[in-house]
């Protein structure tokens, strides 16, 4: 079956980059001129997705005005030479059905996916995390690499990338049995443990392909850490009962969500323009 629905959990506070975020959704932080979620809905595109489900929250109006045509905009731009800057956007737009519904409160990543139940159905799906900015110039995006798994195995996946030991306690951190180059079959998971209780120091980062079992999963899973209702515990059940697959993607990811992986992305993006000229 053919992925077109990626979700796009997008309800979060943003809290490390306050006071921007006051007012301002996170996924709206502009990486040179496009904002963050776009990055992330450019990679669904790539991967053969064409519906973008995006779980929005309160004060995230901007994200669905940024996917809609501004009719003044374009009548004041139209045949000026500033009318190219608006090419890319729309084109993206044309290509895509943008749905929405709201996480009315922050329960977690676990129950965010679960709200976007009634926009995927029955089917498997992506889900992005916008403030992890993913790139692999001239080749497959990481989306598009992982579809290219779930094809071959039929089961979840979720992207995974070595980190230094003492930073196990921002990620999801998996242990499994490598099957092929750089893919595992998970046989834990730990939501953001310390170092010593880290099982490897293979971490998650925001990018997983998901059967729609995972919903039922998630309603029978219990709060975890920080008393949120964690997807890695979801995960971590269904890899129990099946197999959930962790794949060391190729590609370079930053975490935007953090003041130094946004700057990082941010020169690294804009050396990568220079250079193309
Ligand atoms: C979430 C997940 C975590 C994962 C991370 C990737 O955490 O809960 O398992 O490793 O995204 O960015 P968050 O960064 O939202 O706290």
């Amino acid at each position: 079956m053919k992925i077109t629905k990626c979700l796009f959990p997008a309800a979060g506070y943003g809290t490390r980059f306050l006071p921007v975020t006051k007012a301002m959704p996170k996924e709206m932080l502009p990486i040179l001129t496009k904002p963050l979620i776009q990055y992330g809905v450019e990679e669904a595109v790539e991967a053969g997705m064409n519906t973008m489900a995006i779980i929005t929250g309160r004060g995230k109006r901007a994200i669905e005005d940024h996917f809609d045509i501004s009719y003044e905009l374009e009548n004041q731009i139209k045949g000026t030479s500033k009318e190219h800057l608006l090419t890319e956007i729309r084109d993206l737009i044309s290509k895509c059905t943008f749905t929405y519904t709201r996480q009315v409160e922050m329960k977690g990543l676990g129950d965010a996916i679960l709200k976007g139940e009634a926009l995927i159905g029955h089917e498997p799906f992506g889900v992005v995390l916008a403030d992890d900015l993913c790139i692999n110039p001239g080749d497959d995006g990481v989306l598009k690499q992982m579809i290219a798994l779930n094809d071959k195995y039929r089961c979840s996946v979720v992207a995974i990338m070595e980190v230094p030991e003492d930073q196990t306690y921002k990620y999801g951190v998996i242990d499994g049995k490598e099957i092929e180059d750089g893919v595992f079959m998970i046989s834990d998971m730990v939501e953001k443990p310390e170092p010593d209780e880290a099982p490897s120091n293979l971490a998650i980062i925001g990018r997983y392909i998901l059967t729609p079992e995972i919903f039922d999963v998630i309603r029978q899973t219990k709060p975890g850490k920080n008393g949120e209702l964690q997807i890695t515990d979801a995960l971590m059940n269904l890899a129990r009962d099946g197999m959930v697959l962790a794949y060391k993607f190729k590609g370079n990811r930053f975490d935007c969500g953090s003041v130094e992986g946004y700057v990082e992305a941010t020169n690294h993006l804009h050396q990568l323009e220079n250079s193309e000229g």
